[in-house]
């Protein structure tokens, strides 16, 4: 595996290469979803094509609204270098932000529609800071393909904007959320959970389950308000504090007010100081 830390040498190693590549975007601190999207994209390639797989560990500083979670960002860099061997990354890069960031810098790209609900609410900037850092590395990589996974269910409706309105010419895969095995949506921050906050957080999927469940056992226009409100009590009795749950189409994150094959449950809260999201399609 070649680890590459500056954006010349990138430029160089991209320059020379040959073949098309790949990228997992990512901000390191490696676990099972992370490899899974490696899996995902290599899972596309045929056996006797020749492609790199490109893996970019950057904390982008652009993308927190909040000084304390970006200084409380967990990393792991010896483990996450081991997980990129053993998961055939050719390319490790890591950056620096001096490298990354002029200090003057003065170009933005914003999204002005999909990204001013739910996270981007709560979160101002944060997607403008996601847009900038995934354009930076799609002209940095070159890729052909790129992989997201579907946890970050807004952050990938915006990509998608991204790429077609930039006309980026590239394929975006979006892979299933990687649970831990008492449903928990795999996260880096869930390193920063204490053990009790830890096990209490398991309940938020089967809250979200247990609300698809009582959706497809009755009648198909079961009010979205009333499966919000049911899953509201049971979640704030947990002292979890709900910053959004909703239903909304998974395209164009616009509330649904029909139960239809596109509506996705999707709900941010915190427990205490850590910010944790998930979501469930409501229709198989
Ligand atoms: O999903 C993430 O980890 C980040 O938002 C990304 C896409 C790597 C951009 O910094």
């Amino acid at each position: 595996m070649l680890i590459i830390k500056t954006t010349k040498e990138l430029i160089k190693w991209r320059n020379q290469c040959q073949h098309f590549v790949d990228l997992v975007p990512t901000m390191g601190a490696l676990h099972a979803g992370h490899l899974s999207l490696c899996e995902a994209i290599k899972s596309k390639t045929q056996p006797d094509e020749k492609r790199y797989l490109v893996l970019s560990i950057y904390i982008n500083p652009k993308q927190f609204d909040n000084l304390n979670d970006l200084n409380n960002y967990p990393s792991t860099i010896d483990e996450d270098l081991r997980l990129c061997r053993e998961s055939n990354v050719d390319v490790l890069f890591i950056p620096e932000s001096s490298d990354m960031y002029a200090a003057d810098t003065s170009v933005s790209v914003n999204e002005n529609c999909l990204s001013l609900s739910l996270c981007g609410a709560t979160r101002p900037g944060h997607f403008d800071g996601v847009c900038l850092v995934v354009s930076k590395l799609f002209n940095l990589v070159r890729p052909s393909r790129v992989a997201f996974g579907k946890k970050d269910f807004q952050q990938i409706a915006i990509i998608k904007r991204l790429i077609r309105d930039l006309s980026y010419p590239i394929e975006l895969i979006a892979v299933a959320t990687k649970r831990e095995a008492d449903g928990l949506a795999m996260s880096s921050r869930n390193l920063r959970l204490s053990k009790e906050q830890r096990a209490k957080s398991a309940l938020i999927y089967a809250a979200l389950q247990s609300a698809k469940n009582t959706n497809t056992s009755s009648s198909q226009e079961l009010c979205i308000d009333e499966i919000g409100r049911k899953l509201e009590q049971e979640l704030s009795a947990l002292e979890f504090k709900i910053d959004y749950l909703t239903v909304v189409n998974v395209d164009t994150l616009k509330s649904c007010s029909s139960l239809d094959s596109k509506a996705l449950l999707v709900i941010a809260c915190f427990i205490g100081q850590i910010r944790l999201i998930d979501s469930i399609m409501l229709h198989d």
